[in-house]
């Protein structure tokens, strides 16, 4: 399904005029002439935009490209972007962005670089690649499944376990192989890091993708938090009669687990719980 999708982009051409629908997930190619500065680029993320480059690389070098290009763009990212959990990853990134200071942004876009482009995961035990840039270089490839992770192999290139905190230190090498990648046991590994790193950055307010009305909501009040619970206790409901469906069918189903993914979501678990304080946010609401 996925490469009918980018068979049909590749019909309208390697010059794109107006913005194109990448698969199912919401997700739209918007043609740029070049480089765009990190916070340009990430913020167009969180609206589920993806800006893509129109020009090809240099026929003298077909198996890697320094820059950006329409191979790398069409084989590296539009399959992964039809993947709706890769995705919301990518989505999940760019909103973090919104708001956030120029260091942090700086930070993110370093985390895009060793995720979005140069990644690695684990799959039933395996080493995988989902980075961008590596699946559209033959040359680089073949370089980073060659490593060991860290530790194993006496390589100057290092394959490291991938930590936000410390991954977001390392140089993004443009013009030449990377000096490092990293590498989660999942691709969900990677996402709930990252999700982890961006909670943890400084803004007065928290944003949420409203994928309705295309736009982002600003959640800057108890009244905006509260009316957002509201509309997820409808969903939650959904989620809740189903799986008692299904229960009842197949008692196997793991519902202590989904129901502990969930917690720990809203930060029960962790003590981070805000429930408190959406209570008396609705209650406020309510008052009203
Ligand atoms: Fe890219």
């Amino acid at each position: 399904m996925q490469s009918m999708h980018v068979r049909s982009i590749l019909k309208t051409g390697p010059i794109l005029s107006s913005t194109v629908d990448i698969g199912k997930t919401g997700f739209q190619l918007r043609p740029v002439a070049g480089y765009l500065s990190p916070r340009d680029f990430l913020s167009g993320l969180a609206f589920r935009v993806f800006h893509c480059t129109q020009y090809i690389r240099h026929s003298s070098d077909p198996f890697y490209t320094p820059e950006p290009d329409c191979c790398h763009e069409l084989l590296g990212h539009m399959p992964l972007l039809a993947n709706p959990s890769f995705a919301q990853f990518s989505q999940e990134l760019g909103l973090a962005t919104l708001g956030a200071s120029d260091d942090d942004v700086q930070k993110l876009a370093t985390l895009y670089f060793f995720t979005v482009e140069f990644g690695l995961c684990k799959q039933r035990g395996k080493m995988r690649v989902y980075g961008a840039g590596l699946l559209s270089s033959v040359s680089e490839l073949r370089h980073a499944v060659s490593l060991s992770p860290s530790g194993e192999g006496k390589e100057k290139t290092k394959l490291k376990r991938f930590d936000p905190e410390i991954t977001c230190q390392e140089e993004c090498v443009i013009t030449a192989f990377q000096n490092a990648y990293f590498y989660t046991d999942s691709f969900e590994e990677a996402k709930e890091k990252m999700r982890a790193f961006a909670s943890k950055i400084k803004r007065p307010f928290g944003v949420r993708y409203n994928p309705y009305t295309q736009s982002v909501e600003v959640l800057s009040s108890a009244q905006k938090v509260a009316a957002l619970v509201s509309e997820l206790r409808g969903d939650l409901c959904i989620v809740s009669n189903a799986l008692a469906k299904i229960r009842e069918q197949d008692e196997t189903v793991d519902v202590e687990g989904l129901a502990t993914l969930l917690k720990k979501g809203i930060g029960i678990e962790s003590g981070q719980n805000q429930g408190g304080k959406v209570d008396n946010a609705e209650n406020s609401t309510n008052n009203n």
